[in-house]
């Protein structure tokens, strides 16, 4: 493992050197600090967090301010892993000036060290006008969550030879306006695999397979905190939530029957 800063830099290297990036999601201090320390390689202030922390059912409502407050908290804990921040809907889609505006603010008051915008062919021109400012962008393509509605669910993207040559397009094109990574999500793993084989920088799959260049997932999703349901893509590394009930089962219970607090956790 690299030990030094992860920028952008490093990414483009380690897709020069076959080394897998591994991304998670965090939204507080807390989980940033302990995945920092881990040796995660980024961490994605994802605007997931309107689902996952905020109950909602889309990504949609959640606002500029409320994800700058995340991407604050999150940057305070690192020190070694690239933070990257969501930018959220109609945040970045109005206006050219608009989006360098708001990109600025989660460098400026969030400490991010990038952002991550969806959408292919119809957002570059926007994208390139962002890094021409000096804000790095990870692109994002496939199931963009924020067209949920377009889309007509939580579907897989790029099975119909048109949707493939798009996403292939688009992949080209976010390298070739300068974009340091892209994610795609939610697409066949072939689709991935030749995406992955025909652009300089790293592609970060969710749902898109094991040939992409590294990998990333909702951290809430991997815990089993967030239990609704569980996409296919998803891999279970705890029942959090589950031992978060027990824990807070046997505290209720232990106060009920005057249980805590003992003479030791007494003044
Ligand atoms: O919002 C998010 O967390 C994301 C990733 C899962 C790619 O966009």
């Amino acid at each position: 493992m690299n030990k030094g800063k992860v920028t952008i830099r490093t990414f483009l290297e380690m897709k020069k050197k076959g080394e897998r990036v591994a991304i998670l999601t965090a939204y507080d201090f807390f989980t940033a600090k302990i995945l920092d320390e881990i040796g995660i390689d980024c961490i994605l202030v994802g605007d997931s967090v309107n689902m996952v922390f905020y109950g909602s059912k889309t990504t949609l409502s959640i606002g500029i301010d409320q994800m700058i407050h995340h991407t604050k908290a999150v940057s305070k804990a690192v020190k070694r892993a690239m933070v990257v921040a969501d930018m959220p809907f109609l945040s970045y889609q109005t206006n050219v000036s608009d989006a360098i505006f708001n990109a600025g603010r989660f460098l400026k008051e969030g400490g991010a060290e990038g952002v991550k915008i969806e959408g292919g062919l119809e957002m570059t021109q926007t994208i390139k006008k962002i890094i021409e400012v000096g804000i790095p962008v990870m692109g994002h393509i496939g199931l963009t969550p924020q067209s949920i509605h377009k889309f007509g669910g939580f579907t897989v993207q790029g099975k119909k030879e048109k949707t493939k040559n798009y996403l292939i397009e688009s992949a080209k094109e976010l390298e070739k306006i300068g974009c340091f990574s892209v994610v795609l999500e939610s697409m066949p793993k072939d689709l991935a695999k030749k995406i992955s084989g025909s652009i300089k920088i790293p592609t970060i799959g969710i749902g898109a397979g094991s040939f992409c260049d590294g990998q990333v997932l909702v951290v809430n999703d991997i815990l089993g905190l967030f239990e609704d349901f569980k996409p296919k893509f998803v891999r279970r590394y705890a029942e959090l939530g589950k031992e978060i009930r027990k824990a807070c089962q046997k505290y209720l219970e232990d106060v009920k029957s005057g249980r805590f607090p003992s003479e030791e956790e007494s003044y």
